[in-house]
């Protein structure tokens, strides 16, 4: 890596605030136009300045890296290459023994992918563990293409769930023994930010002949994640796919970084240009090269740099600084979400026995989650999410004690309209420039909520999909922003400048 003349401490203040929309603000429901706080890290990440202003100065060399010989054709190859370079070392991957490949625009399509080649690979091993905690990127892949999936339960008790539990884990390797093709499970949680033993699991899966594939989109913008914890090749993580929107630079593609191995030998799941080396009539030859072989068509050369731009800045931070800030607010808000009355925080919150990173869900008691979150956004401007967040089955795991309590069979598919409003969290999830202030708006709106819920149930209808509608406010999309009127505006800078940019 390139030497950095900025002493670390000073780059990370700066980074924190070299968010592009740290300053955008909204009229809310009250009239008041404040800056929006942004607690919605674990859907999409904000995006890095610098890390964009990389992708726009390529735009000067602009090309495609299926051309060869021409000036920015080569540039487009070499910089296409150093992001793949980057995602390898971010997780301190050899690059002898894996490869790095974009696809998709999170890790939806590199899950796909692997599930479809690990089958793929050994037909006779018919049997994922795929974890109760997932994403449903990394459930629903496995359960079409594996064969037979069976869920690895948790530690704990609802709504105190913890990690994969390891023991079980071990149990179900031994009960499918000579089967398992692979255990799939997240290497943090996109609902309670809680922190799998990734390493001790592939230890496991390892022994059994199983490898192991890591969603590692809640993870590594957030604390260091390497290919093996403590350089063990039986701790190696097998395939590590990742989502580049949510690693701070939106519009970039998903991908994974995976043991060669897994890859060779079989046909490419996906064929077309750039992954041959010849095509006739009847037959085509495939390169042996990596990542080429992987990325059948053009790519998205500017999406891969400005990510490997956002990676590279990291590690110049340093993960471990980036994590330890980042935990002291998760502490912050943990404890103090934990003493407002009625609060429900989901999953095991002591940090020492349950490590998570910077995702908190919680409820509170008697408030649909579609009205606390409506109340957060259209009176205090925090943006949260709510409701199962592509994690059905966890989220309801976790909720199972309070939907039973509604008598209500959360199992029966009739149930379903009347659970709706209940059936769900709200999640606040931090990024790397989040600061105390977002977390006292949160704070400060739910406190606000809890003083007056009735006056602000009134406020709202709920609709058939179990959201709440202000009845008297609306500020719909188009008035926010417009893309055409911002084209208009374009288009006038464009006039007014004569053409130029
Ligand atoms: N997977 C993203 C989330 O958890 C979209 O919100």
């Amino acid at each position: 890596m390139s030497p950095c003349p900025l002493h670390h401490p000073r780059l990370f203040d700066l980074l924190r605030r070299n968010f592009l929309s740290l300053d955008t603000c909204y009229r809310l429901a009250d009239g008041r136009v404040t800056r929006r706080h942004y607690l919605d890290s674990a859907a999409s990440t904000l995006a890095l300045g610098c890390a964009r202003a990389v992708a726009d100065e390529l735009l000067q060399h602009y090309a495609n890296t299926h051309s060869t010989l021409h000036f920015s054709a080569r540039i487009a190859s070499r910089a296409y290459d150093w992001a793949h370079g980057q995602a390898l070392k971010f997780v301190r991957a050899d690059p002898d023994r894996y490869t790095a490949f974009f696809a998709g625009s999170g890790c939806t399509a590199p899950l796909n992918r692997l599930a479809r080649v690990l089958a793929a690979q050994r037909p006779e091993r018919s049997v994922a563990l795929v974890s109760l905690m997932e994403h449903h990127a990394n459930d629903l892949p496995h359960r079409k293409h594996a064969g037979r999936v069976v869920p690895i339960p948790l530690t704990g008790a609802a709504p105190a769930l913890g990690t994969v539990d390891l023991t079980v884990l071990e149990r179900l390797l031994e009960q499918h023994r000579g089967r398992v093709n692979y255990v799939a499970v997240s290497a943090a949680s996109n609902v309670t930010g809680i922190i799998n033993p990734v390493h001790d699991i592939a230890a496991l899966a390892h022994a059994h002949g199983a490898w192991v594939v890591v969603d590692a989109s809640q993870h590594l913008a957030h604390a260091p994640l390497p290919i093996s914890d403590t350089g063990a090749l039986e701790r190696e993580l097998d395939a590590v796919a990742f989502s580049g929107h949510k690693l701070y630079a939106p519009g970039s593609p998903g991908g994974a970084i995976v043991r060669r191995t897994l890859l060779e030998g079989g046909e490419p799941d996906e064929v077309g240009g750039g992954m041959v080396e010849e095509v006739h009539p009847s037959d085509y030859r495939v390169t042996a090269r990596f990542p080429d072989r992987e990325e059948a068509g053009t790519p998205n050369l500017l999406g891969a740099v400005q990510l490997g731009a956002a990676l590279n800045a990291l590690q110049r931070v340093g993960m471990e600084r980036i994590h330890a800030a980042e935990q002291t607010l998760l502490r912050r808000l943990l404890a103090e979400l934990a003493s407002v009355p009625g609060a429900r925080i989901y999953g095991g919150f002591d940090l020492e026995r349950t490590p998570r990173l910077g995702t908190v869900a919680f409820n509170l008691d008697g408030l649909e989650h579609g009205l606390v979150a409506a109340v957060l956004n259209d009176y205090h401007n925090v943006a949260v999410r709510n409701g199962c967040f592509c994690a059905h089955p966890y989220v309801r795991e976790l909720l199972k004690p309070e939907l039973w309590e509604l008598d209500l069979d959360p199992d029966a598919g009739d149930a379903a309209a009347m659970l709706k409003p209940w059936q769900g969290m709200v999640r606040a999830s931090l990024g790397l420039y989040t600061v105390d202030e977002d977390i006292d708006a949160l704070l400060a709106g739910i406190r606000d909520l809890l003083a007056r819920s009735d006056d602000y149930r009134a406020l709202y209808v709920i609709d058939a999909d179990g959201d709440f509608h202000h009845r008297t406010f609306h500020a719909p999309a188009e008035t926010l922003f417009d893309p055409e009127m911002a084209l208009d505006r374009a288009l006038a800078r464009l006039s007014a400048t004569g053409g130029v940019l």
